[in-house]
C-alpha cells in the first residue's frame, strides 16, 4: 500500500504552484546535477516518493514541465521546512536547458504530486537504484530511519532497523551523491557496469546477496530503468519479499489530465487497467504491474 493515496480531486486541492528562484544548481556527477529552491510550500508537505513538475520560468520550449523527484528536503534554523532539491539527469530539451541556468535564476514548481512509498515497519529496507534513480531514496532512507520528518500531517518515520542502498550506474563517473547516502543509510553497496566502483557487475547481484544473507524483514523500494526495474521485481518475487517500484513514465501534465502517464496496472479480478503514473503512481507494488 503506498503511504499517500490521492484521488483526482485531493491532489488538484493539494498541490501548490510556486514560482521561486534557484539558491543553488551544482555538477554533482557526470551530466548530474543538483538544484535547490526555497519554497516552503512544498517543502512541509512532499514525502518520499512523489515528484513536482518543474518548468523555466519565461521558456516555452519545452512548453510542459518534466518530472523531478524529492531528493533532500531543508529546514532552515527553527526547523521548520524550507527548501528542497531534486537531482537529475541531462538527457534532452528540458534537462539540457535546466543545466544551463544559474543560481538566481527563476523557475516554476508544481507538486507535491503522487504518492509516496509505504510507511509499514520493517526489518531491513531494501533500496534498489539505477542510474538517476537514487533521487527518491536519500529522503526514503531518511524518513525510514526516523532521521527526518515529512508531509503534513507528519508521515509516520523511523519504520526500518536497518536501511541498505543498493545503487547501480555505468561508471564511477556517474554515481552522484553516494557521501549523501553514506551520512544517511545504514548500508551502501555499489554496483559498476565497468567495474569501475563496487562490484562489476549488475545491481541485481547485490540484492541476491543481501537476500541470500537473510530476507526476514526485508522489503524493497526500487527505481531506475524500467527493464532494471522488472528485474529487481522478479527477484523479489522469487525470494518472496515485498517491493515497490517507483515509475518514471514520460508525462506530460503530471495533474491526472492528460492521460500520458499510463501504465498497466493488474486489478483484484486479474485482468489489468491502465492507471496514471502521476495519480494512482508513481509508486505501484512492484507484483500489480504489467511489465
Ligand atoms: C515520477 C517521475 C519522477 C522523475 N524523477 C526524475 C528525477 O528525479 N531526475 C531525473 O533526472 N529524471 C526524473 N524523471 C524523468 C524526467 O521527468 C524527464 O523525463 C527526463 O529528465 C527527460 O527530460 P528531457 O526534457 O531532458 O528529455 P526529453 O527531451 O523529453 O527526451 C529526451 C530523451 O529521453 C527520453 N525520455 C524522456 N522521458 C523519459 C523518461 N521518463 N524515462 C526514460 N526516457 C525518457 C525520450 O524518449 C528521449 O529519447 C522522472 C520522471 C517521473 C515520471
Ligand atoms: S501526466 Fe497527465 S495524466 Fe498523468
Amino acid at each position: 500500500m503506498s503511504g499517500t493515496d490521492h484521488s483526482d480531486s485531493e491532489c488538484l486541492n493539494r498541490f501548490e504552484f510556486v514560482s521561486t528562484r534557484i539558491e543553488q544548481h551544482r555538477c554533482i556527477a557526470e551530466s548530474t546535477w543538483r538544484m535547490t529552491c526555497v519554497a516552503p510550500e512544498l517543502a512541509k508537505r512532499a514525502v518520499p516518493g512523489q515528484f513536482f513538475m518543474v518548468r523555466i520560468a519565461g521558456q516555452n520550449d519545452p512548453l510542459i514541465g518534466r518530472a523531478l523527484a524529492l531528493y533532500e528536503m531543508h529546514r532552515d534554523s527553527n526547523g521548520t521546512p524550507m527548501a528542497i532539491s531534486v537531482v537529475y539527469t541531462v538527457k534532452g530539451k528540458f534537462t539540457q536547458a535546466l543545466s544551463r541556468c544559474v543560481a538566481g535564476d527563476a523557475v516554476e514548481i508544481w507538486g507535491p504530486l503522487g504518492n509516496g512509498f509505504s510507511t509499514h515497519p520493517t526489518e531491513h529496507l531494501i533500496l534498489v537504484a539505477g542510474g538517476v534513480g537514487q533521487t527518491p531514496m536519500l529522503s526514503l532512507a531518511s524518513a525510514a530511519l526516523g532521521k527526518s520528518q515529512y508531509g503534513s500531517p507528519v508521515q509516520p518515520n523511523g519504520y526500518a532497523k536497518r536501511v541498505t542502498l543498493c545503487y547501480g550506474a555505468r561508471s564511477q563517473a556517474y554515481l552522484a551523491g553516494v557521501e549523501d547516502f553514506e551520512k544517511v543509510c545504514s548500508q551502501v553497496l555499489i554496483a559498476t557496469d565497468d567495474g569501475s566502483r563496487g562490484h562489476h557487475g549488475l545491481v541485481t547481484d547485490l540484492v541476491k546477496d543481501l537476500l541470500n544473507q537473510s530476507t526476514a524483514g526485508c522489503r524493497i523500494a526500487c527505481c531506475g530503468p524500467e527493464p532494471m526495474m522488472e528485474a529487481v521485481s522478479q527477484v523479489a518475487q522469487s525470494y518472496g519479499v515485498p517491493c515497490q517500484v517507483s515509475l518514471e513514465t514520460p508525462m506530460a501534465c503530471g495533474i491526472g489530465i492528460c492521460f500520458t502517464c499510463v501504465a498497466k496496472i493488474k486489478q483484484s479480478d486479474g485482468e489489468w487497467d491502465y492507471q496514471r503514473t502521476c495519480i494512482e503512481g508513481p509508486v505501484f507494488e512492484s507484483e500489480a504491474i504489467v511489465w
